[in-house]
């Protein structure tokens, strides 16, 4: 068994160290680019944390840039945290078109400090680029005096889009008195901005919010955060820390002023073990693509096996569709399909593919249907939902199981890339994200119960190259 057994072939892993959420994401003159939160020296003490940099020219072959914003500046001295793009028509220098990134720079005061009322900075950052590689200089954009004197030093991951004219920016934070909520700021040149609204819940829901998300699909508006502080809640699996989306509803619009959420509508995006901080944006197609991390924030949740000196992956993009009862399902983007070999029928119920990596297809599923992989990781499919179970505790690292009831399942797709599983049942209207570390180079499949089409595809190394 070895470390390079769990390294992944079509998701993206830091090339050292620790990764968090992915930022920034964004097609820009036909190029994909992911950046995401890292600290390459993970696990040091204090690794400083900035902005790794993937670019993609198909969503499936990656190159990594390395370390592209760093925690050099005052104004991000203690962290180049999370934040989003937008890309601006015409504005480069060549008429072409420009790229902004967005970003908090954290700052830790010197002093005894709580960090949360006082003593933290919390800065928004704008740096340019031409080419999507170059970045220009970094200009801070607000600071905590401009936030609302009722916000804690909580305030943070702004996410910026255009509508009726003007730039509009969502950044989460934490008010004075602990209520997770959405400050909504609009700008006419995306460099001054004033404050428009709030998007808050009606029920208090968690402490902060991080990472705040707005999506538009068939013309309903969405907004997403990571609740923080929110275990009491019966969706919540007992963990502090989530991720998933509202419904903007009742003729509301976020960039209309306040808006109000019902905690009642929150719908988690992932039921797994590890699934936060999710961006999504919208590509040259006009497709809606979101990615999330496959970690969590609690410290707790290392999860993983000691040797190992690397640590969490991104999900594959998945394309977001809203179905007729508003809930938006995620499916792997078909740029994927690329990947698989030739399918393997699972008709007697059982195979084993030679590399541990696979995208296993299951339709027409009847009943109760299990799928386990290599003894260790069953996924139990019925009338009433979806679930994922570790029988195996040696590759689980702490992970048991997880399930969602919402409607009988009937399809169910799952991509296994080493040490990381993704599972989607409907469509994409029910999935789990997790980690897991089998010692084995293949993988077996195991079926039990009835389903029309049971096909697993091995998949393809897209990593090989540029690592
Ligand atoms: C979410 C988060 C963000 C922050 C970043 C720092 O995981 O806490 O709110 O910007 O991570 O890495």
């Amino acid at each position: 068994m070895t470390p390079d057994l769990w390294r992944m072939g079509y998701h993206l892993m830091p090339p050292t160290g620790w990764l968090n959420d992915p930022n920034g994401l964004c097609q820009f003159r036909g190029t994909y680019h992911f950046f995401h939160q890292w600290s390459p020296e993970w696990p040091a003490p204090h690794a400083r944390r900035g902005w790794g940099h993937y670019s993609s020219e198909d969503l499936v072959h990656w190159e990594h840039h390395g370390m592209v914003l760093d925690q050099d500046t005052p104004d991000d001295a203690n962290g180049a945290y999370s934040g989003g793009a937008i890309v601006v028509p015409g504005a480069a220098p060549d008429g072409g078109d420009l790229l902004r990134l967005y970003y908090t720079g954290n700052v830790k005061e010197p002093g005894d400090h709580d960090f949360v009322y006082e003593g933290r900075g919390a800065n928004e950052i704008l740096v340019e680029s031409a080419d999507g590689f170059a970045l220009g200089p970094k200009e801070t954009l607000l600071r905590n005096a401009d936030y609302p004197a009722w916000c804690s030093c909580h305030v943070r991951d702004p996410k910026i889009w255009e509508e009726d004219g003007a730039y509009r920016m969502l950044l989460g934070a934490r008010t004075r008195d602990d209520l997770g909520m959405m400050l909504v700021y609009r700008s006419d040149d995306g460099r001054a901005w004033e404050l428009s609204g709030t998007v808050r819940s009606d029920e208090p829901m968690g402490y902060m919010w991080e990472c705040p998300d707005r999506i538009v699909l068939d013309g309903h508006e969405y907004v997403g955060c990571c609740p923080q502080g929110v275990a009491g809640f019966a969706w919540s699996d007992g963990v502090d820390d989530h991720s998933g989306y509202f419904p903007v509803a009742g003729g509301r619009r976020v960039a209309g002023g306040d808006a109000v959420v019902a905690a009642a509508d929150f719908t988690r995006w992932d039921h797994g073990f590890e699934f936060y901080a999710p961006q999504s944006f919208v590509d040259e197609s006009g497709r809606t693509i979101l990615v999330g991390w496959v970690g969590m924030p609690e410290a707790s949740w290392i999860g993983q096996p000691e040797e190992l000196d690397w640590i969490h992956c991104l999900t594959v993009p998945r394309e977001l569709s809203r179905g007729e009862d508003g809930r938006i399902a995620q499916w792997p983007i078909a740029e994927l399909e690329a990947l698989r070999g030739e399918p393997v029928a699972l008709g007697s119920g059982e195979a084993t593919l030679p590399d541990h990596r696979a995208d296993l297809v299951f339709t027409g599923i009847e009943d109760d249907f299990e799928v386990t992989l290599d003894d260790a990781l069953e996924v139990r499919c019925d009338a009433s939902g979806c679930g994922i179970c570790f029988v195996n505790k040696a590759v689980a690292c702490g992970r048991t199981s997880r399930r969602v009831d919402l409607e009988p399942a009937s399809d169910l797709r799952i991509l296994v890339d080493s040490s990381v599983v993704e599972v989607f049942a409907n469509g994409g209207r029910m999935v789990f994200s997790t980690r897991w570390f089998p010692a084995a180079g293949e993988l077996s499949v195991r079926t039990a119960g009835a389903c029309e089409r049971a096909l697993a595809y091995p998949m393809a190394d897209a990593m090989a190259g540029p690592y």
